[in-house]
């Protein structure tokens, strides 16, 4: 996504809630940066914080309602819509983005969202049970289909006395993401794509093959990528956890609908991480009913998914690929035979067992390359996430 830079404009959108204290420093920050911002904040907002101070900060007259005469007349709402360069909504309440998600316009925020071309961002804040609620689950879900680009939340201390994901980020944090997305970092400017979590393979509509894979290694490896200044877009199959900061995500179920998102996706990447544990068959013919308990035996007749890590390496002027090789023994040999047989640059290799790879906190790596190898040892995904790209970082410029 297109970044922010002095001398567009921000629309900022304030919904109600706590952290709605912070966007008065947001909005400041990006005025200092050069950035001509506008407000609107929703009649809940304005019960956190008044109007004014935003008036005060920016300089310009804040809206709240959809048919206000004396607004429209300067400047319709259509009109406010096509002005924006990005709009930001921060923080944004779990009943907004419910709202933004099933495309509401009843109010003049939610009608914005709804009426501008321009990139959409939004900063959530909310209660940790609010966060992780399925409702709010899957609305996230939804507007990272749509390519809203989602910013946080932190994890901490929240307003309500819980602990958990909830927090906004801080002003700071915000305006570096939006600002300064791919400008400095190992990867400045290069284009990522990772593949995270299981597949499922219907066998019919209630029940599936699948695998034990969390997704938290491809997770860590996007955020580590988006840290480093990439543009990351991040391919998920089924699984629990938060959209890191600044990556985009598209959430699959299958092999054959992860293939679909990534060569849909892969013409302008400069680098692909396949991290998720694609499974490797499917049921021939997935049943559109319910299968009955009928016979003491049965046989599924399984075939052979595409391998999307094979075939983005075989692509002409591909991008640079890095695999992952879950292995129960022999792990050296097993991998590098890997890195031949599919004809990638980069693997990491990790033993499985012993507390060690798929759905676990730590993970060790040994990473493999046509004429190198280097151990990670034993960590925290993150950390080791963060130490992999040093080495990718290295066989990428060579
Ligand atoms: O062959 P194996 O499944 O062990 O290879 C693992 C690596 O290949 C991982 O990087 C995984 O993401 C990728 N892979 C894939 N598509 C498949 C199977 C594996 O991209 N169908």
């Amino acid at each position: 996504m297109r970044g922010i830079e002095a001398g567009n404009n921000l629309l900022l959108g304030v919904t109600g809630g706590i952290a709605a204290y912070k966007s008065i420093e947001l909005a400041r920050l990006f005025r200092r940066k050069g950035v001509e911002v506008r407000v609107v904040m929703t009649e809940a907002a304005t019960r956190f914080v008044g109007p004014m101070s935003f008036q005060a900060v920016t300089g310009e007259a804040v809206r709240v309602r959809l048919f206000d005469e004396a607004h429209e007349a300067a400047m319709g709402h259509i009109e406010l819509a096509r002005w924006a360069d990005h709009l930001l909504v921060a923080p944004a309440s779990a009943d907004f983005l419910a709202r933004m998600a099933h495309g509401f316009g009843d109010d003049l925020l939610s009608t914005l969202c709804l009426a501008t071309s321009a990139p959409v961002s939004v900063a959530p804040a909310m209660n940790v049970n609010m966060w992780e609620h399925p409702a709010t689950r899957a609305n996230m879900s939804l507007l990272a289909d749509r390519g809203v680009r989602v910013l946080g939340p932190a994890s901490g201390d929240l307003a309500c006395g819980d602990t958990g994901a909830g927090r906004m980020l801080e002003a700071a944090e915000i305006v570096s993401l939006l600002m300064y997305p791919r400008k400095t970092g190992l990867f400045a400017g290069e284009k990522v794509i990772v593949t995270a979590g299981p597949t499922r393979e219907a066998v019919d509509p209630v029940r599936f093959i699948s695998n034990r894979s969390s997704g938290k290694m491809g997770f860590a490896l996007a955020e580590a990528f988006a840290e480093q200044g990439a543009e990351v877009l991040l391919v998920s199959g089924p699984v629990n956890l938060d959209t890191p900061a600044g990556v985009r995500r598209l959430d699959v179920q299958s092999a054959l609908e992860m293939h679909r998102a990534v060569f849909d996706n892969i013409r302008n990447a400069d680098i692909f991480a396949g991290c998720a544990a694609v499974a490797d068959y499917r049921p021939e013919n997935p049943s559109d009913r319910k299968l009955k308990k009928n016979d003491d035996q049965m046989a599924l007749s399984l075939v052979k998914n595409p391998d999307i890590l094979a075939e983005v390496a075989a692509l002409e002027n591909g991008p640079f690929t890095l695999g992952f090789a879950a292995e129960t023994q022999e792990l050296a040999e097993n991998a590098r035979g890997k890195l031949a047989a599919k004809g990638v640059d980069m693997i990491a290799a990790n033993l499985v067992g012993e507390n060690l790879g798929f759905d676990t906190e730590q993970n060790a790596l040994l990473v493999l390359w046509s004429d190198g190898e280097q151990r990670l040892p034993k960590q925290p995904k993150k950390g080791l996430a963060r130490a992999l790209l040093e080495i990718v970082a290295e066989q990428y410029q060579t």
